[in-house]
């Protein structure tokens, strides 16, 4: 209490609105899987106490945490003390067994000091108390590259499969995982990984809702500036030779795991303090966000659309969560839906109605139909038309909603007075009904 009573009014409302906004994305994150992946740079890094600070108030909140750490740079220093050279071959390491004795001792010293830094816990913070625990061990199942155009790659290796099981047995008690760039094979054999390769697997095999990586810039660039937001189809048409090496590579990861139905990657610059919590906790983040976006079949609706819009919104107009739209209304207001079409059944729509003038637009009729829920289409939906809206110059959506309102408020939107709202729309509010009306600035 002491602390906040030094803090400048300036300061306590930033503070206060900060959370505020960070409320929503708190209840979001509980019990979601994250794979966070960090080069063994990250340990030199001045940042790397913060960090270590920010997973453990992650982990505090209740998100799932599975590390997962490269050690390049304290191989190649044991290699170097050794005066041995390590081989390439098409850009991936050669491991023969001198190489491997270096690899295993350079991972088990970067591992042992990524847990020592979390069983300290967070002293001098406000974390001082929070006791993390950690648990590491044969989790990534490996298999050598073998021979490739006649090159063998020793001990070099790539990831079979994870042991999906005990790490969410870890997961569950509340310990941290922490994987390192090893794997063993059921010969018992030891073999050289990537992180990235490390990282891709566990976050697929475990479903992981988000996997993040630490790199050495600001995220994904066009050449100009950083691409905040990426889709699929969009990393398709990138230069990615023009890309750093670890962006490149992480780009490769993010194609693989969106694909397998990880959701999100996001690519944030490690060395700016409090970067994970910038990127998770505010609402444009600071780093390069990739999304699948496959949207299925994500499209403006059409005319021939009205039958299966009816059959999927009828339902909940019956039971009054959405308001009746009559056939022929719909037929009127179909340029405003997007639908998600799946194999030639529209599974999700939502409209926009825009009021150009006042840069506002109002999103209605939300819909995910029961048998594809669960599986995020609602929030592709929304950033879908969040990302039109912002191209045709609209600053701020707005819902009017009935049941729905905690949905809204756990992605960002705020409940506004109707007086906020289109004096065109406020004309048309229906008192009776007495919807709850949420804003989202975008
Ligand atoms: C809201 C809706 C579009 C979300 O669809 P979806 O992306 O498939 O997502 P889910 O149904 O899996 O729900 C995602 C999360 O939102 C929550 N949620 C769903 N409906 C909610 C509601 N009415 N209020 C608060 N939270 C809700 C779910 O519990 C789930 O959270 P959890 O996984 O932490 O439990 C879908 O539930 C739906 O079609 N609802 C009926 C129509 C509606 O209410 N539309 C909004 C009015 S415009």
């Amino acid at each position: 209490m002491r602390q906040i009573a030094l803090i400048d009014a300036n300061d306590k409302a930033n503070y206060v609105q900060w959370f505020r906004n960070s409320s929503p994305y708190i209840n979001a994150f509980r019990d979601r899987t994250f794979v966070i992946a960090f080069g063994g740079e990250m340990l030199a890094d001045a940042q790397f106490a913060p960090l270590v600070h920010d997973l453990a108030l992650l982990n505090s909140l209740g998100v799932r945490l599975v590390l997962v750490h490269g050690a390049r740079p304290q191989i190649e220093q044991r290699l170097n003390e050794q005066g041995i050279k390590l081989n390439y071959a098409n850009d991936i390491r050669i491991t023969d067994d001198e190489a491997l004795k270096c690899v295993k001792q350079a991972s088990g010293s970067v591992r042992v000091e990524i847990e020592a830094l979390l069983s300290m816990g967070v002293s001098n913070t406000p974390m001082d108390s929070a006791d993390i625990r950690v648990a590491s061990g044969n989790y990534v199942i490996a298999k050598p590259i073998g021979i490739l155009d006649g090159i063998d790659f020793q001990h070099t290796g790539e990831v079979r499969r994870i042991d999906d099981e005990a790490i969410h047995t870890h997961l569950d008690e509340g310990a941290i995982v922490l994987l390192s760039p090893l794997g063993y094979s059921p010969t018992g054999e030891i073999f050289n990984l990537t992180a990235e390769d490390v990282a891709t697997a566990a976050a697929i095999q475990l479903q992981a809702d988000k996997l993040i990586y630490l790199v050495d810039n600001d995220g994904v660039s066009d050449g100009q500036q950083l691409i905040r937001e990426l889709t699929l189809a969009e990393i398709e048409k990138l230069s990615l030779s023009e890309q750093a090496k670890d962006i490149q590579k992480c780009l490769h990861s993010a194609v693989q795991v969106c694909h397998s139905g990880v959701p999100r990657t996001h690519l944030i610059n490690r060395h700016i303090d409090g970067s994970i919590l910038l990127e998770l906790f505010t609402r444009d983040g600071l780093g390069t966000l990739i999304t699948a976006e496959s949207f299925e079949d994500t499209r403006q609706a059409a005319i021939d659309d009205v039958g299966g819009l009816l059959e999927l919104i009828e339902p909940l107009e019956d039971e009054g969560v959405l308001v009746r739209r009559s056939r022929e209304r719909l037929e009127m207001e179909i340029d405003h839906f997007t639908v998600v079409e799946r194999d030639g059944m529209i599974v999700a729509c939502a409209a926009l109605y825009p009021y150009v003038k006042e840069k506002m637009a109002e999103l209605a009729c939300l819909v995910v139909h029961p048998d594809y829920r669960k599986q995020n289409r609602a929030d592709m939906l929304f950033s879908y038309l969040e990302k039109q809206a912002k191209q045709d110059g609209i600053n701020s959506i707005f819902v009017l909603t009935t049941r729905t309102a905690h949905w809204f408020q756990e992605r960002g939107f705020n409940e506004i007075d109707i007086k906020k709202l289109p004096m065109e729309k406020q004309a048309l509010y229906n008192y009776q009904r007495n919807s709850k009306v949420f804003m989202k600035k975008i």
